[in-house]
């Protein structure tokens, strides 16, 4: 039962972001969805609309004060705030790659629109999570978790967030707010795996034993840790990965 429970979801125009706001709405949370371009905002909002209570917010989270905006907006807007999941993607250009050939303007970079976005997000949010018990969850990806060459960067930035969001699960925890990363490694049928293009995504995918996961597959995992069926879970990093690391 959501009760109406506002979820949302920052970077949900994307391909996963718009997995979970369709599955929110049909479990009955009421959706805020945001994005960076306006078109594809509206054109979920249009396309989902039918299907609940659904509004779109735009801001770039490389603005000034975008989480803070955001936040405020969408508690303007509906009211309250019980779950926010950032599905941001976003990055400079060569931030995989091997390590020499790689710029520290580039981490310093992608440091502030991944670990750095997620903690204005979170600090911004959370008066309103700790209102009714709400959830937190980051996305990250398993080069957070297990080591590969060409992921240096990346690897270091994710698992930045993911020691955010264990420490920051305990302390939350008192008041009554829970929080998750979920990490992919690789996911199908998204504009990313068909940046990465189809020989790609058929190599890594023979390896994944389960097959890789699609952004279906992700959301039903994301909103069973924003429920309650989940109260007594926090502080957990969950890879979505069909198998390909374990
Ligand atoms: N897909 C994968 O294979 C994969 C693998 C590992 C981890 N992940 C992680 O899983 C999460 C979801 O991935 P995804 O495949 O859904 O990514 P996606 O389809 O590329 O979606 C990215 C979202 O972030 C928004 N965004 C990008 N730059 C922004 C900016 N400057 N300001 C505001 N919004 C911005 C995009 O909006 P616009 O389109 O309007 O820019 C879009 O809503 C991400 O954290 C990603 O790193 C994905």
């Amino acid at each position: 039962m959501t009760d109406g429970r506002v979820l949302l979801v920052a970077g949900g125009s994307g391909s996963v972001g718009s997995a979970i706001a369709r599955e929110a709405l049909a479990e009955g949370w009421k959706v805020a969805v945001h994005g960076r371009s306006e078109d594809k905002v509206h054109a979920l909002v249009a396309g989902l609309s039918d299907q609940g209570t659904i509004d779109g917010f735009i801001a770039d989270i490389r603005e000034d004060e975008a989480a803070e905006t955001l936040v405020a907006e969408v508690a303007e807007h509906f009211g309250r705030i019980d779950a926010v999941i950032d599905c941001t993607a976003c990055g400079p250009m060569g931030i995989t790659g091997l390590f020499p050939e790689t710029s520290p303007d580039v981490f310093t970079d992608f440091l502030d629109v991944s670990v750095g976005w997620f903690e204005r997000l979170a600090h911004a949010a959370y008066t309103f999570l700790a209102q009714e018990g709400g959830t937190l969850i980051a996305f990250v990806s398993d080069a957070g978790i297990h080591a590969a060459r060409r992921q240096t960067l990346v690897g270091a930035a994710r698992a930045a967030t993911i020691g955010f969001i264990r420490n920051f699960a305990i302390e939350a925890a008192h008041d009554g707010i829970r929080a998750h990363a979920i990490s992919p490694s690789y996911v199908a049928e998204t504009e990313i795996s068909r940046r990465k293009g189809t020989e790609f995504m058929s190599r890594v995918s023979r390896r994944a034993g389960l097959g890789l996961p699609t952004p279906e597959d992700i959301a039903p995992i994301a909103l069973f840790l924003c429920g309650d069926r989940a109260r007594r879970i926090t502080g957990q990093v969950i890879s979505i990965n069909g198998g390909l690391n374990a």
